[in-house]
This record gives C-alpha cells, sequence and structure tokens, in this order.
C-alpha cells in the first residue's frame, strides 16, 4: 500500500520506498564487506522486523541463513518496559555463527538491549545489530548499533513494518501517524 493511500492517516511523510531502498544498498553494502567469506545470520523479531529483513536478505550478494523470533513486553503496550517474554524462539543454534540482529526501529532500546544479551549468551562467533530507524531516546540506552539507517524524530511513526493496532505494516514508505488514528 502506498502512503497516498492513507493520506487523511498521516501528518507527515518521513521515508519513501525509494528512500529506504537506497540506505538498505548502502548497508548491505557494509555487510558484504564485514563478512566477506562468511554466510551470517540474519536474526529479525517478528513481526516489524520483516520489511527489513526481506529487503536486506535480498539485496545482499552473498549466502545468509534468515531465522525470526517472536517477543513480547511487559506492562503498558505504549512504552517498552525491557521486560521481554520469548513467545517464539529461533530455530537456528548460534553458537559460532556470525549473528546480525535486523530491527525496524529502536526507541527505548530496552527490547534491543534484552535480545542482544539473551543471543550473547547463546555463544555466537559474533554479534551486531542493524536496525532501519532510530529515536532519539535510543542513545540513552547503551546498545551499540553497527548498522542503521535513519534518525527520525520522538513521533509515533507507521509503515514498512510498523503497525499501529495492527494496521499500516503494509505501507512502503514511513510516515507520521496523525493523533485523530489514536485519539
Ligand atoms: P523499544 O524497546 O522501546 O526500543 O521498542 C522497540 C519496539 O517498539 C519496536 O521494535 C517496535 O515494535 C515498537 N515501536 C517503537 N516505536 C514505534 C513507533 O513509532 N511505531 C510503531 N512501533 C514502534
Amino acid at each position: 500500500m502506498e502512503l497516498s493511500d492513507v493520506q487523511a492517516d498521516i501528518t507527515e511523510v518521513l521515508l519513501t520506498e525509494q528512500q529506504i531502498h537506497d540506505k538498505i544498498a548502502e548497508l548491505a553494502r557494509r555487510v558484504e564487506a564485514d563478512y566477506a567469506g562468511q554466510r551470517p545470520l540474519l536474526v529479525g523479531v517478528l513481526k516489524g522486523a520483516v520489511m527489513v529483513m526481506a529487503d536486506v536478505a535480498r539485496e545482499l550478494k552473498m549466502h545468509v541463513d534468515i531465522d525470526f523470533m517472536a517477543v513480547s513486553s511487559y506492562g503498558m503496550s505504549t512504552e517498552s518496559s525491557g521486560v521481554v517474554r520469548i513467545l517464539k524462539d529461533l530455530d537456528a543454534d548460534l553458537s559460532g555463527r556470525h549473528v546480525i540482529i535486523v530491527e525496524d526501529i529502536i526507541d527505548s532500546g530496552l527490547t534491543l538491549a534484552w535480545l542482544k544479551a539473551n543471543l550473547a549468551s547463546r555463544g555466537p562467533a559474533s554479534l551486531e545489530i542493524l536496525a532501519l530507524l532510530r529515536k532519539p531516546d535510543a542513545a540513552k540506552v547503551d546498545v551499540d548499533v553497527k548498522y542503521f539507517g535513519f534518525d527520525i524524530p520522538n513521533a509515533f511513526v507507521v509503515g514498512y513494518g510498523l503497525d499501529y493496532a495492527e494496521r499500516y505494516r503494509n505501507l512502503r514508505g514511513v510516515a507520521v501517524l496523525a493523533p485523530h488514528v489514536y485519539a
């Protein structure tokens, strides 16, 4: 679905499909260089990371493995508590693997901090993070993101995997959700 199809629900277009595509190509070139001769394992968190995963994986001119995890945060749905429960674990064994966590957005960074610690305990040869979007608060948490795409303002955004009440994930771009939608 195009951003123009939901024009009444958004206040500002942050990223077009083309901008996202160009940035992902740029990040993929860096991953190819950094992992030359390796076969990294891309780990995505459902469901938000599905679009980034699909595009990053297809952009990479190398063999990769893909795996997904589903997690849920306890507590309020609008704010991350940092307490995470695994709903679906990975199929892959991480020991000795070069793992790249593929994320859609880092807001508080709490989910990612938890995930990184969890995966690190499984004995990977290396563990890095690729995230398409980063909000200002993410800077407060000490999670080292090796590959990241765009810094965005502190607004609720939808599209390209990101939802509001499960809607808008299938938008090709990223936009700020209009307040009247959640009022
Ligand atoms: P964190 O633990 O606060 O970094 O939360 C990260 C998760 O919250 C992301 O993976 C998204 O699923 C969700 N999230 C954070 N900000 C937004 C947003 O602006 N729109 C949609 N989902 C968001």
